[in-house]
């Protein structure tokens, strides 16, 4: 009689299937490849300029001294709270137009556009002065990029718009306390 051979072990099973292939976007774009590119570069280039805003808005409000203290340390909030709803704006269209986002902190230090701010306290007048030079820069930036999204997505384009329509405000109120 034939012995029984001895079970075989059981198959291995394979791993579950992440929901979805390493490499396949999960997220679907209502652009055309072309233009979901450009335009999520345009974004991802956005969002790391907007991070950064937040982040040197909230250095300098830590470290403003000086006679206008409370005024500039205020507005500086104010800043912070517009830099952060923007930037999850802009994550967020891009993750809508099926692009990821990356706002890790090594990509900001590397990617920012944003003149570096220095460490250290500042006085009231030294952190005005960066402060306009840092959001004329973010709206120049912006103003191109706006040029940028004509041509593949005016509804990333209006939102790039709305930023800017905000920020250039803000850039004059800091700017007047400079006359
Ligand atoms: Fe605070």
């Amino acid at each position: 009689m034939a012995q029984k051979s001895a079970p075989k072990a059981a198959p291995k099973k394979s791993a579950p299937k992440k929901s979805s292939a390493k490499n396949a976007a999960p997220i679907t774009s209502p652009l055309s490849n072309s233009d979901r590119d450009i335009t999520g570069r345009v974004l991802q280039d956005t969002l790391l300029d907007l991070i950064d805003l937040h982040l040197v808005a909230k250095q300098a409000h830590w470290n403003v001294v000086g006679k206008f203290f409370r005024d500039v340390h205020l507005q500086l909030d104010e800043l912070v709270t517009s830099a952060r709803g923007f930037a999850d704006d802009v994550a967020e269209r891009a993750v809508t137009i099926g692009v990821s986002p990356d706002g890790r902190a090594s990509t900001v230090a590397k990617g920012s556009g944003l003149p570096d701010f220095p460490a250290d306290w500042r006085t009231d007048g030294q952190v005005i002065e960066a402060i306009v030079d840092t959001l004329g820069e973010v709206v120049a930036r912006l103003r191109k990029r706006i040029d940028e999204t004509d041509k593949t997505d005016l509804v990333s384009q209006d939102l790039l718009i709305a930023i800017s329509s905000d920020l250039e405000k803000s850039h004059w109120m800091w700017q007047a306390q400079l006359a």
